[in-house]
């Protein structure tokens, strides 16, 4: 990602930087005043580089109105935005691009009544920030938060989702949401064990979640894995849904998260 330019970025502070498993880590960062973002956008984070910058896309996990902005972050073995993530402290600086992008908006859709949001590990971070908003949970009637993993030690916003029934502004909505864990290289009671595509052909999904999935009523976000979100639109291709285009209206809208 090739660097912005000086001042097109800010210079702000890490928080705090929690480790979940070797290779899952949350932190938060400053935000300053100025900074805007939808929820379901991502933020670019910078670091200095020797002479250059070192900059990668992350998610904001954080609701639109928080104070500070939060993200969450796969280590990549060999990576060198993750060999700096390893590193980090409380206290150490972090450079944030003023601009914060990206399409994976729930609004974007004009009709629907039940929203599906499908993701594979860090995949999930935009759906954390959007299940923050009152407005996502006033405009669908259901909404069903999907989270694949390989192993069960990656679930690590079970507490979280939970936690949701005691936030002041959407506490109020969570019986309409359905959390769906999926693991797929263990078996883990309560978990559904096999890949997005095949729990969409083989109806398992719509099963857990007590829906009956149908294009007239649901709409499907995608976020994760490039090769699961290239997967998973054909398979909702062949089920009959389309593309959501904004003068070409569908059931579908979809980001590769790397
Ligand atoms: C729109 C967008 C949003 C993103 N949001 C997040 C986020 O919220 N959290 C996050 O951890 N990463 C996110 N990423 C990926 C992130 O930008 C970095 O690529 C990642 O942190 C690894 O950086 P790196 O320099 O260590 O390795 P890189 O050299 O950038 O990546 C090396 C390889 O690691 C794999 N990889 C990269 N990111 C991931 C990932 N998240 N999960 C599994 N495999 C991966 C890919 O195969 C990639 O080719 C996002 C990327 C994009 C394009
Ligand atoms: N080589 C390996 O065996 C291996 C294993 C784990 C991680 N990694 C590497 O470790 C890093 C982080 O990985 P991660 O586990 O956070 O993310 P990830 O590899 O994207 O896996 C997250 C989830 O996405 C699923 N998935 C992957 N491809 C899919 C597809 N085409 N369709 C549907 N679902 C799909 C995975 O299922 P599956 O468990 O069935 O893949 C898993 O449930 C990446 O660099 C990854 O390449 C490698």
């Amino acid at each position: 990602m090739s660097a912005p330019a000086e001042a097109k970025f800010t210079e702000e502070t890490v928080l705090w930087v929690k480790r979940h498993t070797s290779k899952l880590m949350t932190f938060a960062i400053t935000r300053p005043e100025s900074y805007r973002f939808t929820a379901g956008q991502f933020s670019r984070l910078g670091f200095r580089d020797g002479s250059g910058f070192l900059w990668r896309a992350y998610s904001v996990v954080s609701a639109e109105y928080a104070d500070t902005l939060e993200y969450f972050a796969v280590l990549i073995e060999g990576g060198p935005m993750s060999a700096r993530f390893e590193a980090m402290c409380a206290g150490d600086s972090i450079l944030l691009d003023k601009t914060a992008t990206g399409f994976l908006l729930p609004d974007r859709f004009a009709d629907g009544r039940d929203l599906v949001m499908l993701s594979t590990g860090s995949g999930i971070a935009p759906f954390l920030s959007m299940l923050q908003q009152p407005e996502v949970w006033q405009r669908f009637a259901h909404l069903v938060l999907v989270h694949s993993v390989s192993y069960a030690d990656e679930l690590i916003f079970n507490q979280h989702i939970a936690a949701l029934a005691d936030h002041p502004l959407v506490g109020a909505f969570v019986h309409q949401l359905c959390f769906v864990p999926v693991v797929t290289r263990e078996q883990v009671a309560g978990a559904l064990g096999k890949r997005l595509p095949e729990l969409l052909q083989d109806g398992s999904l719509a099963q857990y979640a007590g829906k009956l999935f149908s294009p007239a009523d649901t709409r499907f976000m995608l976020c994760g894995n490039p090769a699961m979100v290239q997967d998973t639109f054909k398979a909702l291709i062949n089920l009959g849904y389309a593309m959501h285009r904004n003068k070409i209206p569908g059931q579908i809208i979809m980001e590769n998260g790397f």
